[in-house]
């Protein structure tokens, strides 16, 4: 196989949620977002990258007048992440003072990131500000938020696929997969050697 391509056996041991069943999925969560915020103009917030894809469906199926926008953010050290301290990257171009907001995730896994970001979007004095992730994460849970729309609850494992990448690969997949351990930890670069990294 050329470096350019990677076939599924390669990298994902297993499939957790296929196209149709994230379509379905959003479907309902759309459905719910549509008869909570009729009337309202939200604007739908999103962190890049990861969201971008998740937005991207999700929107379609808004039948309602909306915004959308989006951060962009960078980790600092890894100590400052486990502070739950992220640095600003881009911020938002519409202000949300007096406005109904929806908070856009592809997943929450500690919490810390959104913690922030909340925080900070408080600050601002929108009018409601509430939260929809495509994936919930649980198991690693150090911050309590309310979620008011859940996609999918994960195991504890690491995904990839559909807006989440590993090292910026594999966001092109279709579908959510588990990524192989050997992928994650490789125990020689012959996988690295393989994908031309
Ligand atoms: P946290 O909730 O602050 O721990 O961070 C959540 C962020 O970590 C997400 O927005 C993703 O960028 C990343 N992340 C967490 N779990 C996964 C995963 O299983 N696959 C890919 N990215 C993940
Ligand atoms: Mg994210």
């Amino acid at each position: 196989m050329s470096s350019e391509n990677f076939g599924h056996n390669d990298v994902i041991s297993q499939i957790l949620f296929t196209e149709d069943q994230i379509d379905n999925c959003i479907f309902e969560l759309a459905k719910m977002i549509n008869i909570d915020y009729q009337g309202k103009n939200p604007i739908f917030i999103g962190v890049l990258k990861g969201v971008f894809i998740f937005m991207a469906d999700l929107l379609r199926k808004i039948e309602i007048s909306c915004d959308v926008d989006f951060l962009a953010i960078s980790n600092y050290s890894i100590d400052a992440r486990n502070r739950g301290v992220v640095r600003l990257v881009k911020d938002l171009d519409i202000p949300i003072e007096g406005r109904h907001v929806l908070f856009i995730e592809d997943v929450i896994d500690t919490g810390l990131t959104l913690n922030y970001l909340l925080r900070n979007l408080r600050e601002r004095l929108p009018a409601s500000l509430e939260v929809c992730t495509l994936f919930n994460k649980p198991s690693h849970r150090l911050i309590d938020i309310p979620i008011r729309y859940k996609g999918f609850e994960l195991p504890d494992k690491f995904i990839v696929g559909y807006g989440l990448d590993f090292n910026e690969k594999y966001r092109n997949l279709p579908y959510v997969g588990v990524i192989k351990t050997e992928v994650l930890h490789p125990v020689n670069n012959s996988f690295k050697l393989k994908q031309g990294l």
